[in-house]
């Protein structure tokens, strides 16, 4: 009796350990923050980031902000299919959370956006999203008010203009890289096998048998490359999209960009429906039961399904005090 328990004890102990092993090789624990060789992260710059990420004021309807877009009442996404910008425009395509969204190697669904600075920079003259007319016209507004004068200054402090679009933008940046939400699959990551439940360890195995992971792999579960959506069959087929994307194909006129887009990181995945680039699919395990058809050709089974789900929800962090704490603007002058 006593030798037959200590066997099963330690047959699961063997059967966690191979299964950790397995998770070190496609997966990595989140790093506290995502820092770039060309952008530093004083605490002057990323305390700014946080502001100007909550700043409407640069919009040409004076309504629109990062924080309008992407709140992090729904995890830095905004839970719409596609997102309404200044006045009310239609965004082409879903919001992608902001939540360590700098550790992709790119960023939009096409990868059209080198890192998260260049994407800021680009958002204030987005006819969908600030419709700044200029960045002259967004550095009055900024230079207007007295204690952004000052708080770009301490920013920059080597910078002969230290407002700028540019700045504007590595401030933001520099706090999105402190955007960091490890979760107990870190835990298990670490060697903590009893951070994940019997079943979410069941799904993590799911996730990796069946081949997710061939894509969906690094500390983000996504975010390394790009690749066609709609392997095995055409995805409109199943995601009922009403208008079809033909993905980076439009960016780069390449035939082979065709349906390509970048592969989304799944952190905090349960916690940003819809899903998919134009929000089309609002069920999680109905995305995973269409990945698993469209990409792989795999017909999962209700079973298998649900513990794919069940694995995903152990990826939701915890978003830090700093995060959802909404920082008092300056008045303006
Ligand atoms: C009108 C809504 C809207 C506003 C305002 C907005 N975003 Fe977005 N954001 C989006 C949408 C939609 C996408 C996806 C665009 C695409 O892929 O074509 C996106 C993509 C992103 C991404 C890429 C994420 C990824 O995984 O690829 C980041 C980072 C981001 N936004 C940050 C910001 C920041 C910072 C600001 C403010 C400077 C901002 N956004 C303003 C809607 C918005
Ligand atoms: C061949 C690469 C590949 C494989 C294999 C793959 N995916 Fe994906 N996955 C993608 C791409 C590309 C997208 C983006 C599709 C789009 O444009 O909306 C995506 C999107 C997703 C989304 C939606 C995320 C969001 O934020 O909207 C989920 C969930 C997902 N995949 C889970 C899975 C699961 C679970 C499996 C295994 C059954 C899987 N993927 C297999 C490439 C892949």
């Amino acid at each position: 009796m006593i030798f037959s328990l200590s066997v099963v004890i330690s047959s699961l102990y063997a059967s966690d350990t191979l299964l950790l092993e397995q998770a070190k090789q496609n997966f990595a624990p989140l790093p506290k923050t995502f820092p770039s060789a060309q952008y530093t992260m004083m605490p002057e710059k990323i305390r700014l980031g946080k502001m100007l990420f909550h700043e409407k004021r640069v919009s040409i309807d004076g309504t629109t902000s990062c924080a309008k877009c992407h709140p992090f009442s729904y995890y830095g996404a905004d839970n719409l299919e596609k997102s309404r910008g200044n006045f009310g425009k239609l965004n082409p395509r879903n919001a992608p959370t902001v939540l360590n969204a700098a550790g992709q190697v790119s960023q939009h669904w096409r990868g059209d956006r080198k890192d998260v600075e260049e994407q800021a920079r680009k958002a204030l003259l987005g006819k969908g999203s600030f419709g700044a007319p200029s960045n002259e016209w967004v550095e009055k507004k900024l230079q207007s008010i007295e204690q952004y004068r000052i708080l770009f200054k301490k920013a920059f402090p080597n910078d002969t203009k230290p407002i700028s679009v540019a700045n504007y933008a590595k401030a933001i940046g520099a706090w999105e890289r402190t955007l960091s939400t490890p979760s107990r699959f870190d835990e298990f990551l670490e060697g903590k096998t009893n951070a994940l439940t019997q079943k979410e360890k069941t799904g993590l195995k799911t996730f990796i048998k069946t081949g997710c992971a061939s894509c969906h792999s690094g500390a983000l579960l996504g975010g390394t490359m790009n690749q066609k959506f709609g392997i095995v069959a055409p995805y409109w087929e199943y995601t009922k999209s009403k208008k079809i994307d033909e993905g980076r194909y439009n960016v780069t006129k390449k035939e082979d960009d065709k349906y390509l887009f970048k592969v989304p990181q799944l952190r905090n995945v349960a916690m940003t429906s819809p899903y998919f680039h134009d929000g089309s699919v609002t069920s999680l395990q109905e995305a995973v039961k269409i990945m698993a058809k469209v990409q792989l050709g795999v017909d999962l089974s209700q079973e298998e399904t649900e513990s794919i789900y069940l694995f995903l929800q152990s990826l939701t962090g915890k978003l830090s005090q700093d995060i959802v704490t909404v920082p008092i603007l300056p008045e303006t002058n």
